[in-house]
């Protein structure tokens, strides 16, 4: 990684670039927490995160300093480690982090982070950066809306919008199920359409259709969410659709983690029937047993959220700008 001198506009400062200090708990995460206020940030989740991720590469993660001071930090991500299921993607990287500490902004600090983060994608082979859709340690869906300067800066740097996913929240206290919404789950019991927690008979349907259906990383939630469950988690925690108990066959799924909603999806084909409604309410229902008294995600487009989630509670929190550039 390149620790040369300042490029850009710098005025009275020392700016360098280098790895994370080994401080790094007390001189950085403390000033990107406040940055990004949102995630709740602390060193045991940069850690985890960010560290231990699959594809983390110390070259990807540029901090700046003025003279010793942390005072800014990009993480950009290169896939080493293929995601199973999920089509190749080596041809794109990712922005996933990007943070500059308050005082020392609007100095040229986060654009040239961006473009050290830019050079270490493009010599890995990238040709297009994203922010951000990483999977499977994201932080985040694009840059919050709502944080100072995210979009802005992007944009100055070339990004473009693709589209805006939103995160959503519905409170559980006084969740009930509406009468249309049991209406269906019995027509769909009469029609053969079984919906009831994950049992380990149901382990190869669930993975042949998370396979099948929806690539990606769903194989990883469905493999981590029956892992769990089969070590004695609530095996609500993985509410399915499914029929032909000769040769069972899984339509849909909804997961719950905590509060954290999703994901949920049905196949193509028996969309329409009304079999993702149910599952979002028995997937409620069983967060509400646990005790929590909200349920969120961070990731869904307007449209399944005017299908699906307002009509159950869901309300907009948080909206992201999801972008992209050519290298
Ligand atoms: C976004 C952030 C990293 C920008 O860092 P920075 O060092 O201030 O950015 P720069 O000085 O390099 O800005 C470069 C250009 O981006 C644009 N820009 C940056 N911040 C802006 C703001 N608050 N409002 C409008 N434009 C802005 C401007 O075009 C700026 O050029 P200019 O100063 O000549 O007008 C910083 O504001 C931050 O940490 N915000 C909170 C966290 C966050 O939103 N992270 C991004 C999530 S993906």
């Amino acid at each position: 990684m390149s620790r040369g001198g300042p490029r850009g506009k710098v005025p009275g400062m020392r700016l360098r670039f280098g790895p994370l200090p080994p401080d790094w708990p007390e001189s950085v995460v403390p000033w990107m927490a406040e940055a990004l206020p949102r995630e709740a940030l602390d060193a045991g989740k940069f850690a985890r995160q960010a560290l231990c991720d699959p594809n983390f590469d110390p070259e990807g993660l540029v901090l700046a300093f003025d003279g010793d001071l942390p005072i800014g930090l990009v993480w950009a991500v290169h896939r080493s480690v293929p995601l199973e299921n999920a089509p190749p993607d080596g041809d794109r990287g990712y922005l996933v982090l990007l943070a500059v500490r308050e005082g020392f902004r609007r100095r040229g600090v986060g654009r040239a982070l961006v473009e050290r983060a830019e050079a270490f994608l493009r010599g890995r082979g990238a040709r297009s950066a994203w922010v951000c859709g990483y999977a499977p340690g994201y932080f985040l869906p694009g840059a919050d809306l709502a944080y100072p300067g995210g979009c802005e800066l992007l944009t100055a740097c070339g990004y473009r919008e693709v589209y805006q996913p939103i995160a959503m929240q519905a409170e559980l206290w006084d969740l009930r199920v509406p009468d249309w919404v049991r209406e269906r789950a019995a027509r769909l019991s009469q029609e053969g359409v079984r919906v009831e927690p994950f049992h380990a008979a149901l382990t190869l349907p669930t993975l042949e259709f998370a396979r099948e259906h929806f690539r990606g990383d769903w194989v990883r939630w469905a493999k981590e969410a029956i892992r769990d469950i089969t070590l004695g988690d609530d095996p609500r925690r993985l509410m399915l659709a499914w029929r032909n108990p000769d040769r069972p066959e899984v339509l849909a799924y909804s997961h719950y983690g905590g509060e954290r909603f999703g994901p949920i999806g049905v196949r193509e084909s028996e969309r329409g029937r009304g079999i993702g409604q149910v599952l979002l309410y028995e997937t409620l229902q069983a967060q509400k047993a646990r005790g929590f008294r909200c349920s969120w995600f961070l990731w869904s487009d307007d449209r399944t959220a005017d299908r699906l989630y307002r009509a159950a509670g869901f309300r907009e929190i948080r909206r992201f700008a999801y972008l992209r550039k050519e290298l």
